[in-house]
């Protein structure tokens, strides 16, 4: 496999969309990294990525994927060219960083899978939120043995994700939009991390309750694992509620939730005319758009991001993962292990590509991986739609790679 000699990762970006904007940070404060080109059909996103990073810009990845000082690239386009865009990046002999979810088949998967190997590279599919710190602790507590077999997961999370400024084709299922394919994304890979043994069967049914909207916007589905291990995972993308109150009143990005914004998104909302205007907000708020704001000098997180309340009951123990630590609950004493906040938000995305990158070291979160968690989301839909359990057949995927193996003395303790 490629890898590159000690030095910093010269990254390539596909997308200067909201994604990229909340990698941004990362990307900013990891001196791991040094972002070195950038591609976008957006003319505005690409001025201000030439003015921001003095670095080549393109409108066309093939022209960027052919470049000999790019490294990696970090494919943050939407969704439907995931396939496409990786399978190019990768024939082009660069490692991959690809936004969730992979893709929208498992044959697209199939096809990036079989271009990395093709092209000697890797693939880390992410950022998701299983790469978050209290996540990946609660993994490390698990994996010990020290509380025994797990029995039963739950994560929850309220938001207000459908009312934010989307393109037309994310409040459309079979484009790609919807909570399941972009949030269960997230919920999926974490229960399936934290159970440590593949998935075996799916049970869910979908909320669809705003025709003016009409994809779906929560879900309820349970999970079950081979040795007898279950999860559920509830979602509400409609929420008024915010689960970040039952989440220690952190952000999913870790800063303190406000009251000033609630109901921000229904009201910005309501104020469109048009699914073209909502485009358009959306566009004028990401990177380069007339309202986007620099994270340069911004307010820091004050904890670790999240993706709302999960927790794991094992054998002697309740683990509960949290933004600011994690908890044990015993039979007689409960314990919380602190998380400091990280110095750089994401940097464990970071960790991971500098591992295959620069050290040749398996990803955790790997094509194979992904793929498994793409199964996941695609058996929801169809649960819902046959109202039977699916049965899920490509889940004997190890979550091995050097995360998993990160001791706790080394963690962020404060
Ligand atoms: N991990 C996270 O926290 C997170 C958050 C948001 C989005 N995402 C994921 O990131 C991806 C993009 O979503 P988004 O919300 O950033 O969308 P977005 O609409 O904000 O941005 C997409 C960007 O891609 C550009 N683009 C469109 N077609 C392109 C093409 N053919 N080639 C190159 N660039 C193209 C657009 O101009 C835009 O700048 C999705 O897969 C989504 O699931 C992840």
């Amino acid at each position: 496999m490629r890898t590159i000699p000690n030095r910093k990762v010269r990254l390539g970006v596909v997308g200067l969309g909201r994604a990229f904007s909340l990698m941004l940070p990362t990307f900013l404060a990891d001196d791991r990294v040094r972002i070195a080109a950038a591609c976008d059909p957006r003319e505005v996103a690409r001025q201000q990525f030439a003015r921001d990073f003095n670095a080549p810009v393109y409108d066309d990845l093939a022209a960027m994927a052919s470049s000999p000082d790019i490294d990696a690239i970090y494919i943050a386009s939407p969704h439907q060219f995931h396939a496409a865009h990786a399978s190019l990046a990768a024939e082009n002999g660069k490692h991959l960083l690809v936004e969730k979810p992979m893709a929208l088949s498992m044959a697209e998967c199939d096809q990036m899978i079989e271009a990395c190997v093709r092209g000697g590279v890797q693939m880390i599919v992410g950022h998701c939120h299983s790469f978050d710190s209290p996540y990946l602790q609660a993994r490390q507590l698990i994996q010990s043995g020290r509380f025994g077999a797990v029995r039963m997961i739950h994560a929850l999370n309220y938001t207000d994700f459908l009312y934010r400024p989307r393109r037309p084709e994310e409040l459309q299922t079979e484009a790609g939009g919807g909570a399941v394919f972009s949030q269960a994304a997230h919920q999926i890979d974490i229960v399936r991390l934290l159970a440590g043994s593949p998935a075996t069967r799916v049970r869910a049914t979908l909320g669809r309750w705003d025709l003016a909207r009409p994809t779906e916007g929560a879900y309820c589905a349970m999970l079950w694992f081979e040795g007898g291990a279950y999860a559920s995972l509830s979602y509400s993308g409609y929420g008024r509620f915010d689960s970040d109150d039952w989440n220690g009143g952190f952000t999913e990005m870790g800063f303190p939730a406000r009251d000033a914004d609630y109901g921000k998104a229904r009201r910005r909302l309501a104020a469109m005319g048009s699914a073209e205007e909502e485009a358009r907000l959306k566009a004028a708020g990401t990177y380069g758009g007339s309202s986007w704001q620099s994270p340069v000098g911004n307010e820091r997180p004050v904890a670790n991001q999240h993706f709302g309340p999960v927790i794991v009951s094992c054998e002697h123990a309740d683990i509960r993962p949290m933004p600011d630590g994690v908890w044990i609950y015993g039979n007689t004493q409960r314990e919380h292990i602190p998380l400091r906040v990280p110095a750089v938000p994401r940097f464990e995305v970071i960790d991971e590509l500098v591992d295959v990158v620069v050290h040749g070291r398996r990803p955790l979160h790997d094509g194979p991986w992904a793929r498994s968690t793409l199964e996941v989301c695609l058996a929801m839909l169809t649960s819902a739609r046959d109202e039977s359990d699916v049965v899920l057949i490509n889940q004997n995927v190890a979550a091995s790679g050097p995360i998993g193996a990160t001791p706790v003395d080394q963690t962020l303790c404060q």
